[in-house]
């Protein structure tokens, strides 16, 4: 398809959605227990490439370090969500439209940490989120790493969670040590491992086999298996460019790799309309619950 085409599409409301069910898009949270290993170019470039999909994507930026969001998209948030609870800024304004099909929410700031919102401000937030959420299929949730509050909170009010991996050892323990948290804390969650920066394909696959069998040994928890992304010299020069690498470099293995995740994702069982919810609703529960645990 022509950039002209992608950058034009507007994606179509599903097919198999009642009016009440469209209001609420599948929320999935974006993690990793390392920093570094590419939530951020693998939320932003997944959800370019689902809009490629048909698939009306907002990716909520939830990492505390709002810079990252420059780094990959080459564009800076002139409000956020603190803004809207000021009562500055109505939420459209808040959106920021990008040219590749995918709106931004720049969540946190100095000012406002979603954890630090009391429960007003999540009221506003929820409020101000209805009336837009119904415009979405997917909310992709991209987090700092690790197991603070605010990471576990997205992850625990999300309807699935990617846990990015890479190689590194560190990064595989801390990985595995986010997975026993989390599902001991939603054991129902599906988490799915991505791979990424791994030299061949095989060895992402073998990584998630040996994750597997532990987690399922010593924590009964399966984690999915959401494909992988090889080390991949465009993803690098991507980021140089400040441009996602799917639209910069739409025939490297990186692309190819992700266009796999995003396959599989869509193949993978999806929500169930009733289970799901306003994620500002479902931050004020899990923060609740995180609090008293
Ligand atoms: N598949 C890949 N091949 C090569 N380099 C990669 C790949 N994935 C990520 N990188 C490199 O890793 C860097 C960090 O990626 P990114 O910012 O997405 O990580 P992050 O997990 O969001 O980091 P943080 O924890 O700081 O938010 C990128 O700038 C890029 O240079
Ligand atoms: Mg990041």
């Amino acid at each position: 398809m022509p950039q002209t085409q992608i950058l034009q599409a507007e994606a179509q409301p599903r097919k198999d959605r009642t009016p009440f069910q469209r209001y609420l898009p599948e929320i999935i949270t974006i993690t990793s227990g390392k920093g570094g290993v590419g939530k951020t170019n693998l939320a932003i470039n997944m959800g370019i490439s689902l809009s490629r999909r048909k698939q009306r994507v907002l990716v909520l930026d939830a990492d505390l370090h709002l810079g990252k969001l420059d780094i990959v998209l080459g564009a800076s948030p002139r409000y956020t969500l603190a803004d809207l609870v000021e009562g500055k800024q109505p939420v459209e304004k808040i959106i920021m439209k990008h040219p590749s099909g995918i709106d931004i929410l720049p969540a946190t700031s100095g000012e406002l940490d979603l954890i630090d919102a009391d429960d007003r401000m999540l009221k506003i937030l929820s409020e101000s989120f209805a009336s837009i959420q119904s415009l979405y299929d997917y909310l992709l949730v991209d987090t700092g790493a690790g197991l603070s509050p605010t990471v576990l909170t997205m992850a625990m009010g999300a309807d699935k969670v990617i846990l990015v991996v890479t190689p590194e050892p560190a990064s595989v323990a801390d990985v595995y040590a986010m997975i026993k948290v989390i599902s001991s804390k939603s054991p129902e969650l599906p988490l799915i491992l991505v791979p990424n920066r791994h030299a061949r394909l095989e060895d992402g696959v073998e990584l998630h086999k040996k994750l597997n069998l532990i987690t399922q040994k010593f924590l009964k928890t399966n984690i999915y298996y959401g494909g992988s992304i090889v080390e991949d010299n465009a993803v690098r020069q991507a980021v140089i460019r400040q441009q996602p690498f799917v639209l910069e470099f739409p025939n490297s293995q990186a692309t190819n790799n992700l266009q796999m995740v995003c396959h599989r994702l869509l193949k993978f069982p999806a929500q169930e309309f009733e289970k799901r919810s306003n994620i500002f609703d479902r931050l004020r529960e899990k923060r609740k619950e995180i609090d008293s645990a």
